[in-house]
């Protein structure tokens, strides 16, 4: 008999009926995916500082019939995440995925940039993933059923850039708590912790760059394979498939999504 469930294969990329919380929810990428966990079926608890934006998507949502809401929290306060989770247990009973699609920067030369508006950018992007994934793993492993963790890196975690000093360093110290975070959960919980990392895409702050007669954008696309730059639904595939059991194999990766970026 040959070893492959049907089941197994018919069912492998589904996130119906499971519980996904979101960070960043408000954001360009964050509100994608919110939008994409609550098509696929999944209970969506979407998270941000922003309360009005949380407001309006919540509405949007629930106006489409999927199953949501949502808390405010600042992803880098222990106190707030905390609550956070909790309110997430308290609405739906479990959390079974985190994505955490959250993010700031504000690219400064190392020599003009002070030492406080680093440590910002370094907590908004790398010490806030670290509480947020400590206290939903915590809760996954008291629910006893494993999870899936997907956090929003960048290609910036592999390559340097001139004004990056904070923003490489924390996309590339979160990369790292992912590999590591997949070691301490992994085997022992079943709780799958990835990355996905993209190039630039589509949002308030990066749509200067998608003239196509630009300087910028035609630089892209000569590292770009691809074509183009991105759009936030072109991560609802990958983000989904780390999400569901057809991932199951895969922990502590840093999932290339650029387009080909590092190709050429
Ligand atoms: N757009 C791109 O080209 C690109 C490329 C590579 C990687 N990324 C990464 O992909 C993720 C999603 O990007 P995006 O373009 O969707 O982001 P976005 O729309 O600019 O922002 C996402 C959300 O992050 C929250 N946020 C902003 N500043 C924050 C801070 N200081 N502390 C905590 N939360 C903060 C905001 O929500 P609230 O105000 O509601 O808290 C915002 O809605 C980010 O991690 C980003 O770094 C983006």
């Amino acid at each position: 008999m040959v070893p492959v469930k049907k089941d197994f294969v018919e069912n492998m990329f589904s996130v119906k009926g499971k519980v996904a919380l979101v960070t960043g929810a408000t954001g360009a990428l964050g509100s994608v995916l919110s939008k994409a966990y609550g098509y696929a079926g999944a209970k969506v608890f979407m998270t941000g500082r922003n309360e009005k934006k949380l407001q309006a998507l919540e509405e949007e949502f629930k106006a489409e019939g999927i199953d949501c809401a949502y808390a405010v929290a600042d992803p880098a306060d222990e106190e707030q995440v905390d609550k956070m989770v909790k309110a997430c247990v308290a609405q739906y009973g479990e959390v079974n995925i985190l994505a955490v699609t959250h993010g700031y920067n504000k690219p400064q030369n190392i020599l003009e940039q002070s030492v406080a508006d680093w440590q910002y950018i370094m907590d908004a992007d790398c010490k806030s993933v670290y509480v947020v994934c400590k206290y939903v793993a915590q809760q996954m492993v008291d629910q006893g059923k494993g999870g899936k963790i997907v956090v929003c890196t960048s290609q910036r975690s592999k390559r340097g850039m001139a004004g990056y000093t904070g923003y490489c360093t924390s996309k590339g110290g979160a990369d790292l708590m992912v590999s590591s975070m997949a070691c301490d959960l992994t085997a022992k919980y079943g709780i799958n912790v990835n990355s996905i990392c993209p190039t630039v895409f589509r949002s308030d702050l990066t749509e200067w760059m998608f003239d196509p007669e630009s300087a910028v954008y035609q630089n892209f696309l000569k590292r770009e394979p691809i074509g183009r730059l991105a759009e936030p639904d072109d991560f609802v595939g990958y983000t989904l498939f780390l999400s569901s059991d057809a991932s199951n194999f895969i922990t502590g990766a840093n999932c290339d999504c650029s387009g080909g970026y590092l190709t050429c």
